[in-house]
């Protein structure tokens, strides 16, 4: 009966998680995904603690483990800034792994718990499970440390690159396969262990040649693994919701790293194969640029008042720097006001824009931008032509042609945002630097370009208040 009752908790659970994706796919009924993922959570933990056999002390361990993990969760999650956010979630990945190779290790030295045999005579499928479980757990681990010191800046962003990087790694590989076979036909603690240190080499060198552009796409990479290694796990342990849970993260990484290579037009292979995101390229300081450049116009933020009073249509095309200044919120007050004066407004959002997936929508919900005026790139791309002006606040790469015309950049064949069509094209940031692929931007230089250099919530709050004059 308990057995019972515990296994429909856990299809409810699973129900529930599939219901909070489904709700976070779309920012008008993410909150409600979250609370469905929350509750699916409560049930599971509820149904676990109920399990039969759990024992008095398996309770006050879940329990202690689950006040630990939560207050340092939370601690965390207060203080987090929205900008480090990638590098949180590197981190926590690297905790997920790190869970999985504990939990293989327990299997193998105390199978009888799980119920897979005894030890020296550990069934073989439980055998294959624990030793995937184990070497995607380590790969895991050690992957996404690499992925948060470079997204935190504690190493450089640069990809590390040495002769015959890919072939170490495709040997290394063939190698932890043949340890895999090796271990099931023998249940060898030594090759337990041997799986576990390779693997644990391999997630290092398999993510050192990353540059620091291409590391989202890694991070969302490393989340499905984790995924994958907790199912391989929960199939070891014969429980239904960890296989579940861990298949859903699975393919939901893997569907958000396809949909970050769609919106940056690379393969995969070409992001694991490293290179992106080195420094060549930066400009620096207002004013700088080319000797054979047009001169670039600088622009005050009441001229931008005066130019936007006027405009019927105009386009806010917000990136990674109006997240970083914490524009948003004046940013919706400035288009309040623009629309007090008839123009019509409308966000356009680069499905890249920013550090990760969504980063723009959050932020824009968070200041209670209505929806209907947020659009994605096909939606909003031929609009740009019919526009008085493009605000581009914080964005850079999203924008910059070399994307269409330079088969030699390292964003060439990205789609971007066709902001210079708009008859004047604002761009709000604090000088010449380029973005994060460090590639120069062109439209710096053009005609119908103006720079409003500063920091964008600053330069936005005086924007706004010219326009309350
Ligand atoms: P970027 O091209 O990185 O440009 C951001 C610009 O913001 C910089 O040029 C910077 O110029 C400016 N900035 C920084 N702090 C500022 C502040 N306080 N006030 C005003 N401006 C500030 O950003 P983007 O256009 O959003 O493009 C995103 C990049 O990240 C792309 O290369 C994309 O491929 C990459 N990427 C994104 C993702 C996801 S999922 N979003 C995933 C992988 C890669 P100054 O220093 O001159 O101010």
């Amino acid at each position: 009966m308990a057995q019972t009752l515990s296994t429909l908790a856990y299809l409810v659970a699973s129900v529930l998680f599939i219901m909070a994706l489904r709700g976070l796919s779309n920012p008008e009924t993410s909150r409600q995904g979250n609370l469905f993922g929350m509750v699916g959570m409560g049930i599971a933990i509820v149904a676990t603690l109920l399990k039969p056999g759990m024992g008095a002390g398996g309770i006050v361990l879940v329990l202690a483990g689950l006040a630990i993990g939560g207050t340092i969760g939370t601690l965390l999650a207060q203080r987090i800034q929205m900008t480090s956010l990638p590098q949180l979630v590197a981190a926590f990945h690297s905790l997920v792994g790190m869970a999985a190779v504990f939990v293989a290790a327990a299997a193998f030295y105390s199978p009888e718990s799980f119920g897979i045999g005894y030890a020296g005579n550990i069934k073989g499928a439980s055998l294959v499970e624990m030793s995937l479980g184990l070497a995607i757990g380590a790969i895991t681990f050690s992957g996404s440390v690499i992925a948060f010191a470079k997204l935190d800046g504690r190493m450089s962003g640069s990809p590390i690159i040495f002769k015959g990087q890919h072939m170490l790694n495709a040997a290394l590989g063939a190698l932890l396969l043949v340890l895999v076979i090796a271990f099931v036909a023998t249940g060898s603690p030594f090759l337990f262990w041997l799986i576990a240190i390779l693997s644990f080499v391999l997630g290092f060198l398999l993510i050192i040649p990353i540059g620091g552009a291409d590391m989202p796409v890694v991070v969302s990479m490393l989340n499905s693994y984790s995924g994958w290694a907790a199912a391989g796990i929960g199939f070891t342990i014969g429980n239904l919701l960890l296989i579940v849970t861990g298949a859903l993260v699975g393919a939901s990484g893997a569907i958000l790293s396809y949909i970050m290579c769609k919106g940056m037009n690379r393969s995969i292979i070409n992001v694991l194969l490293g290179g992106f995101g080195s420094d060549s390229g930066a400009a620096a300081g207002p004013g700088a640029g080319g000797a054979d450049r047009a001169p670039v116009k600088a622009g005050s933020p009441e001229d931008a008042a005066y130019i936007m009073k006027n405009a019927q249509k105009i386009i806010i095309v917000p990136g990674y720097g109006m997240a970083v200044a914490q524009a948003q919120q004046v940013v919706r007050e400035m288009a309040d006001l623009l629309k007090k004066e008839g123009a019509e407004i409308s966000y356009a959002i680069h499905p890249v824009a920013g550090r990760m997936p969504g980063h723009m929508n959050v932020l824009l919900a968070e200041a209670n931008v209505p929806y209907d005026e947020v659009h994605e790139l096909e939606e909003i791309n031929a609009e740009f032509a019919e526009a008085d002006v493009a605000y581009v606040i914080g964005a850079n790469d999203v924008t910059n042609p070399a994307a269409k015309t330079d088969k030699s950049s390292a964003i060439y064949g990205m789609p971007i945002l066709d902001v210079e069509k708009a008859k004047t094209v604002f761009f709000v940031k604090r000088g010449m630097a380029s973005g994060y692929a460090g590639v120069e931007n062109e439209l710096f230089f053009r005609p119908n370009t103006m720079m409003l250099f500063g920091d964008a919530k600053k330069v936005t709050q005086q924007i706004v208040q010219s326009l309350q004059k």
